[in-house]
């Protein structure tokens, strides 16, 4: 009878062995991060600074955005942020980009990033393309051509849920004349306060619509 039981106990514990050796799936936190960290620094096509990643993610967290659109995807840098951010809000990213590689390089990254299922990739001409969105979006992230920031900030003004916010890349320093234009008709506007956040130097304007 002692040598049965002694023989079960033997049996379970080598049951056991190979699921405790059994490696753990990092978490999406542990991998997003690690992927990030890894590219520090790396990004090469016009992609934000780390810093400004930092900023986008931290504005969709603590708003508890969900409705996401980034205008000018690139290789994707800024949208892994805000996917991050999505994730943990329970929301999604619909990012648009014109030029067919940086997209493709950028839909790569998202899956090596772990958070391709928080985005959805459009290849369009975002002149016509965000002109075409329904909406409502509670967070957008306008980082493409910076003479038509004006444009896309009328187009999405009526589908941005009060209490969002319309933030634009590149607000200080070297564009900072092409998109002033922009900054003067959304400063103007009583029913937004818009900041500007320095992050890694090219600064973020943040335009959050209150009631009007
Ligand atoms: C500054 S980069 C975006 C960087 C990206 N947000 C990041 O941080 O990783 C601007 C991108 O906008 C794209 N772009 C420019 N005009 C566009 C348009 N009309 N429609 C869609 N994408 C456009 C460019 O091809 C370029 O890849």
């Amino acid at each position: 009878m002692r040598t049965h039981r002694f023989l079960i106990l033997i049996g379970l514990l080598l049951l056991s062995l190979p699921a405790a050796a059994q490696p753990q799936a990092p978490s999406l936190d542990d991998r997003v991060s690690a992927f990030l960290e890894q590219h520090r620094g790396q990004w090469n096509a016009l992609n934000v600074p780390f810093e400004d990643g930092q900023i986008l993610h931290n504005l969709v967290v603590a708003g508890r955005f969900r409705n996401i659109l980034e205008i000018g995807t690139s290789t994707g840098h800024s949208t892994i942020w805000l996917a991050w951010a999505a994730a943990k809000t329970g929301g999604k990213v619909i990012t648009i980009e014109i030029d067919p590689g940086r997209r493709a390089l950028a839909l790569e990254n998202f899956r090596q990033a772990g958070v391709d299922a928080f985005i959805e990739s459009h290849l369009a001409n975002a002149h016509a393309l965000v002109k075409q969105l329904p909406g409502p979006f509670d967070f957008v992230f306008n980082d493409a051509d910076k003479e038509w920031y004006l444009n896309y900030f009328t187009a999405l003004d009526p589908k941005l849920a009060v209490g969002g916010c319309f933030t634009a890349h590149n607000t200080l320093r070297i564009y900072a004349k092409q998109v002033q234009e922009f900054l003067d008709v959304v400063r103007a506007k009583r029913n937004y306060q818009t900041r500007i956040e320095r992050g890694g130097g090219e600064g973020i304007s943040i335009s959050c619509k209150r009631t009007p």
